[in-house]
């Protein structure tokens, strides 16, 4: 059975550059993420494509508007059958617990807290929040159990803090992953596979370092090798 925690992030905007993907990695990968690019792109049939050839599918749409209209959505999307869906927690407590009423068990919903590609800097600046980003994302976290939620979606800095003032069942998805010696981009607070490993990491989301790679099959294969072996 494949590693059903390591999720690949699909970042690309045609059905043909996803298939080509999942076609390249096989059955070692079991479960995909679809954002925002590929969804606005090519709809719910991407999603038909993945559960079609047996993955798990984790729709990324971080959504944050009023209850109602997230609500609404929320309706539509537990209709597509998929395993994990996220909502911004700054979108309030009533706006997560309306989602996660509306979903109910048909699929993991978690909360992102604030984003791997956010600074302190970028916090303080553009958010006006005068804290540490643990402090926010800790506090974020404890806003989505509040809400019900299934965990959150943080940096593999952040875990331990948000399992220790939520609880250790509570989910922590670590995107921001980086294999030593790899690009980082526009992330900021990264972590390896294998630190996210001995830290707690409940799913690991790795995009780039996969489907940017030369060689993504090798690509992914060392990635899971740490993460699994931590
Ligand atoms: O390419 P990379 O590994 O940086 O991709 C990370 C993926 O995780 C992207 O699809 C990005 O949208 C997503 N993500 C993130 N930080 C969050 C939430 C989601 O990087 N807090």
């Amino acid at each position: 059975m494949a590693d059903d925690r390591l999720i690949v992030a699909l970042d690309v905007s045609t059905m043909d550059a996803m298939k080509e993907i999942v076609t390249s990695l096989g059955d070692s990968v079991s479960f995909y993420k679809v954002g925002m690019e590929l969804f606005y792109a090519e709809g719910a049939k991407t999603i038909r494509f993945l559960q079609e050839q047996n993955k798990q599918v984790f729709l990324d749409l971080k959504l944050h508007d009023i209850p109602n209209t997230v609500r609404s959505a929320m309706s539509v999307l537990r209709t597509f059958g998929i395993d994990m869906v996220t909502v911004h927690a700054a979108g309030g407590v009533e706006m997560m617990r309306e989602a996660k009423k509306v979903l109910g068990d048909q699929a993991k919903l978690v909360a992102v807290t604030q984003l791997t590609s956010t600074s302190e800097e970028d916090m303080r600046d553009c958010q006006n929040i005068q804290t540490t980003v643990s402090e926010s994302v800790v506090n974020y976290a404890c806003k989505a159990k509040e809400a019900g939620l299934d965990g959150v979606v943080c940096s593999a800095q952040e875990v331990k803090l948000i399992k220790a003032a939520t609880s250790e069942d509570f989910l922590c998805v670590t995107p921001g992953i980086r294999p030593a010696g790899s690009e980082i981009g526009d992330q900021k607070r990264v972590m390896t596979p294998q630190e996210a490993h001995q830290i707690g990491s409940d799913y690991i989301v790795v995009g780039r370092p996969i489907t940017r790679a030369t060689d993504p099959v090798a690509a992914y294969r060392a990635i899971k090798a740490e993460w699994v072996n931590g």
